[in-house]
């Protein structure tokens, strides 16, 4: 494999998107874990990666392991505590994952949930067994005893839950704290013992008590400090780059996106002028961004730039070009070579930053089996034998968490909160066709009458992505008393929370209208505009 990973919104794309897979995938994945973290065990829940997010946003460090690490690595790691996710198997099934012999022996605090609970009760001498009904979504929890997960909460509670294996009896010696619609032990603990478990899923928002649960683990059972933030760590990555770095010479292929951004901002503050951005402007970027980049980062943050002005070369590859996965490989190799001129140029850079985020981390080989990796389309690529050592100032980081590290570090909000935008740019936006100038003009004229509107509404932060799609097709019209012959605009605006599923945006009727009129009105050649209204599955977010 050849490629190497430069995490979201970076402008590379892989030459083979289909076939991207990580270079570093037998990486370590080990993260400094401080001294307040705990450790979260993936047993291939749809939440894990949300459970490890939560404990953080309680203040508490929290770094997510597959199940099968072992004991020894958990305790190597020195957590306050360990949390085992849910899983979508059977403790029953024969290739169920197992609990790893030791992980409750260790002498930390241990919080099971949902399948994690079901482990610990089936290990320790409880019941666990297949109910003949699920319960799946919204339920009601009675709490029969505080103990110490559930003190001074109501009695009643909403939770959500996912489950059909149920825990019938807690294991000997453990208080039964709880029981839900359909689970008679819906949470139990022994203090004693320092475990704990609760049947429902605390991480995710229908469960309003979640994180308050959550928080009395952290707190009053790990006794953790929670005083952890994503800003807070700034000053330490930046004496770790600098430790990395030394004198050495750095350089960071920038794209406006807001995990590049972060990376070389951060990069700059630890070692200055040592650092080189370099910004390869292929043409297909939205209106005015190419000059943003340039004035944010070399005239406001004074960060050595070079920008490169590569329109014409790419165009020129793309002439004649309408297949999608053959304008991603032209435009990734592309990329690739100019990026490398440029190192070229540069001379002897030893190191290069990428803004490689946490869940790119889990997914590049922490993750387990059943959460299968997402097609990596994100991820850029840059060929190996460039010989870099590696800088990912991220790589701890969630991509909410880096957002706040780039508040932290002053850049603007425009760039921090930017939504996610494709390393092929407007090229699969203009579907079917050939990425021409004059397509590119247009769909960049349309999409920024839509990002106008989006942003005068407040809704630009709410939406995952908003952005227009060109058809090769025109469709009649009739504008002022004559016939037309025009361009049809997609508006595509959807909701998600990680891309890998997503929701067409409900946007209010007043606003399309007022983005329809203005675009025929402004824009000459459309004399159509239309609303995407698929969500994903079964369409993707984009349409190339
Ligand atoms: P889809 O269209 O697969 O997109 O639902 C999911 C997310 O990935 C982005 N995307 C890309 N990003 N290079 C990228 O860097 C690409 O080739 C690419 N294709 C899709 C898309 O914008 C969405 O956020």
């Amino acid at each position: 494999m050849s490629e190497r990973h430069l995490g979201e919104d970076h402008s590379v794309v892989t030459a083979d998107v289909a076939a991207t897979e990580f270079a570093d995938e037998s990486a370590p994945i080990e993260l400094p874990l401080d001294a307040d973290g705990v450790v979260v065990l993936d047993y291939g829940g749809q939440y894990s990666q949300l459970i490890a997010r939560r404990v953080r946003e309680c203040g508490v460090f929290s770094e997510l392991l597959p199940h099968h690490v072992g004991a020894e690595e958990v305790a190597r790691r020195a957590p306050k505590g360990l949390i085992l996710s849910g899983g979508p198997a059977s403790v029953y099934s024969p290739d169920a994952p197992k609990l790893e012999p030791g992980l409750l022996e260790l002498g930390i605090p241990v919080l099971g949930i949902c399948y994690g609970m079901q482990l610990i009760a089936a290990d320790l001498g409880g019941r666990v067994e297949s109910a003949p009904v699920g319960e799946y979504g919204r339920s009601q929890l009675t709490v029969h005893e505080q103990g110490i997960l559930f003190a001074g909460l109501p009695e009643e509670q909403p939770c959500w839950m996912s489950h059909r294996d149920t825990v019938y009896e807690a294991p000997p010696g453990f208080a039964a704290l709880a029981s839900s619609t359909q689970s008679p032990v819906a949470a139990f603990e022994s203090r004693e013992r320092g475990i704990y478990g609760i049947q429902f899923h605390p991480e995710v928002v229908h469960t309003p008590y979640g994180q308050d649960v959550l928080k009395r683990f952290l707190r009053d059972v790990c006794g953790c400090a929670m005083d952890w933030s994503a800003a807070g760590i700034v000053e330490e990555q930046i004496a770790r780059i600098r430790a990395q770095v030394g004198n050495g010479k750095v350089i960071c292929g920038l794209s406006g996106g807001v995990d590049s951004s972060v990376a070389a901002l951060l990069v700059h503050r630890a070692i200055g002028d040592q650092l080189t951005c370099v910004f390869v402007d292929h043409g297909m970027m939205r209106k005015n961004e190419g000059a943003q980049v340039v004035e944010t980062f070399r005239d406001h943050f004074k960060v050595p730039l070079v920008a490169v002005d590569a329109e014409d070369r790419f165009l020129t590859r793309l002439k004649g070009v309408t297949e999608p996965e053959q304008k991603r490989k032209i435009i990734g190799a592309e990329f690739i070579r100019v990026f490398e001129e440029e190192a070229e140029k540069l001379g002897n850079a030893n190191f290069l930053v990428q803004g490689t985020l946490y869940s790119d981390v889990i997914e590049s080989g922490g993750g387990t089996g059943a959460s299968t990796i997402k097609s990596h389309h994100n991820v850029g690529g840059l060929p190996d034998d460039l010989k870099f050592e590696l800088v990912e100032p991220l790589r701890a980081l969630f991509k909410d968490e880096v957002r706040a590290v780039g508040t932290e570090i002053g850049l603007p909000e425009r760039m921090v909160w930017r939504q996610p935008f494709p390393g092929p740019g407007l090229a699969i936006r203009i579907v079917g066709g050939e990425a021409t100038k004059e397509r590119l003009d247009l769909l960049r004229d349309a999409d920024h009458i839509l990002q106008d509107e989006i942003r005068n509404a407040g809704l630009y932060r709410d939406l995952w992505q908003s952005f227009c799609v060109l058809p090769d097709v025109r469709t009649v019209g009739v504008q002022g008393d004559e016939r037309t012959y025009g361009y049809v605009v997609v508006i595509r605006a959807v909701t998600s929370d990680d891309a890998m599923t997503a929701d067409w945006a409900r946007l209010p009727y007043d606003l399309l209208e007022q983005i329809a009129s203005r675009m025929i009105n402004e824009l000459r050649e459309v004399n159509r505009v239309v609303l995407d209204i698929t969500s994903k599955p079964p369409g993707t977010i984009e349409w190339e």
